[in-house]
């Protein structure tokens, strides 16, 4: 398992030797990716398979677009000395990838020098799609030859053949790329708003041949135990079973007539869930880390509602949750591009934004807490220094790099 389901997360595997200097390779990997509960399959964010030149990386990768491989100020540098094949199930837009569903090769960098929908070429040579979230197992095939420099990726469904025309083929000189003469191999994922699960079923690996077959019987084990279980049946009677059916259907029925009367007008709001996907936090959860919203942890007020602090009780982990007040309908438009896009985004100058909740009409952004609160009460406020201009040059300087960022 790369990620759990905790938000803004990465997870990585990789060899806890280096190998020498780089020739061919062929590997080969069966993935699974466990969407949030939900019948969408909307993930985030995917997961890679990388060879590197140092794991010294992990130090300062980012979650989230960045698959804990890079960040922002890393892209596209040649001392990354990284390349990937990333399993992607957003489309990120500053990277300007083609779908929320691609496989791409990715060198020094998340832009992809090639990337194809997911899928694979059948033996009649049509192109079937495959869905990486689906919460399906797949199996992925990279092949690289030290003469010629060909690299070439397939996917198929788990259990079928290797697909004899890969789904990208490109000319990546490893040598130049791993430049150090040595590097790692493994995996790397990560999570976004969304708490998906990512995890590697079996692996092989070789430099010096066809990679070893998996043993598909062991691993099909593994996948059994690792996915969400189908209701259990039970061993009660037919009759009794129509019965309690028949029973609850009315009761559901009765009940969803009421709710539906109640809730007609509150409805329309939460379209965007479908493409925002599933809320990261339950409200409870939120209510418990806040101590109930209470005005001790009031942190301020603005625009859109109240700013609380509040301590996730699992992880231990301070967090500003912004209460988004019900009655602005101003407030509700923000509130969805809000997630929409700072989902998304990282910057050490922008607040994170950890995930989201709703209850009933109320809606709650979670954000990282900044202990030292806001830079007015440095500037303005009562705890006023009087500051050189070296280091307000250096405040604007942040504040326009967020903001450049941003655009
Ligand atoms: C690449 O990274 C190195 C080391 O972090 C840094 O010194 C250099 O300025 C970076 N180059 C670019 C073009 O960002
Ligand atoms: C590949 O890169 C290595 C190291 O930079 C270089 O010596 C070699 O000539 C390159 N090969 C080709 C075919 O460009």
């Amino acid at each position: 398992m790369l990620t759990n389901s905790d938000p803004q997360r990465s997870g990585r595997a990789f060899s806890r030797r280096s190998f020498g200097y780089i020739t061919s390779f062929s590997t080969t990997f069966v993935f699974l990716i466990i969407p949030p509960d939900s019948k969408d399959g909307v993930s985030a964010h995917g997961l890679a398979f990388a060879l590197s030149s140092t794991v010294g990386f992990v130090f300062d990768a980012h979650p989230g677009p960045y698959l804990g491989l890079t960040n922002m100020k890393s892209r596209g540098n040649g001392t990354n000395q990284l390349f990937a094949v990333e399993l992607d199930t957003i489309k990120n837009p500053q990277f300007s990838y083609i779908d929320e569903n691609h496989v791409g090769i990715d060198v020094n960098s998340m832009v992809s020098i090639n990337s194809h929908t997911a899928g694979y070429y059948a033996s009649n040579g049509m192109f079937s799609p495959l869905k990486l979230a689906s919460g399906q197992p797949m199996q992925v095939w990279v092949d690289y030859d030290g003469t010629s420099h060909n690299l070439s990726v397939s996917l198929a469904p788990y259990l079928e053949h290797k697909p004899q025309r890969p789904l990208l083929s490109s000319t990546v000189n490893l040598t130049s790329v791993l430049a150090n003469n040595s590097f790692y191999v493994g995996f790397s994922s990560s999570t976004g708003l969304l708490k998906s699960r990512h995890y590697i079923i079996g692996w092989s690996f070789n430099t010096t041949g066809k990679a070893q077959p998996l043993n598909y019987t062991s691993l099909s084990q593994v996948i059994e135990d690792v996915r969400p279980k189908p209701q259990t049946r039970s061993h009660i009677p037919r009759a009794i079973i129509v019965l309690v059916v028949t029973i609850s259907t009315v009761i559901v029925l009765l009940i969803c007539a009421v709710l539906y009367a109640l809730r007609k007008k509150a409805r329309n709001n939460f379209e965007w869930e479908i493409e925002v996907g599933p809320p990261s936090f339950t409200y409870k959860e939120l209510v418990s880390a806040t101590k109930g919203f209470s005005d001790a942890m009031l942190l301020g007020e603005g625009g859109f509602g109240k700013v609380y602090k509040g301590m996730l009780q699992t992880s231990k982990q301070n967090v500003a949750t912004k209460r988004v007040s019900p009655e602005s309908r101003q407030g509700m438009k923000e509130f969805i591009s809000e997630i929409m896009i700072l989902g998304h985004l990282r910057h050490r100058n922008l607040v994170q934004l950890l995930g989201y909740s709703r209850h009933r009409n109320e809606l709650l952004l979670v954000y990282d807490y900044m202990p030292n609160g806001s830079l007015d009460r440095f500037l303005h406020g009562q705890d006023r220094q009087d500051l050189d201009w070296v280091y307000r040059f250096n405040i604007i300087k942040g504040i326009a790099s967020g903001l450049f960022y941003l655009h």
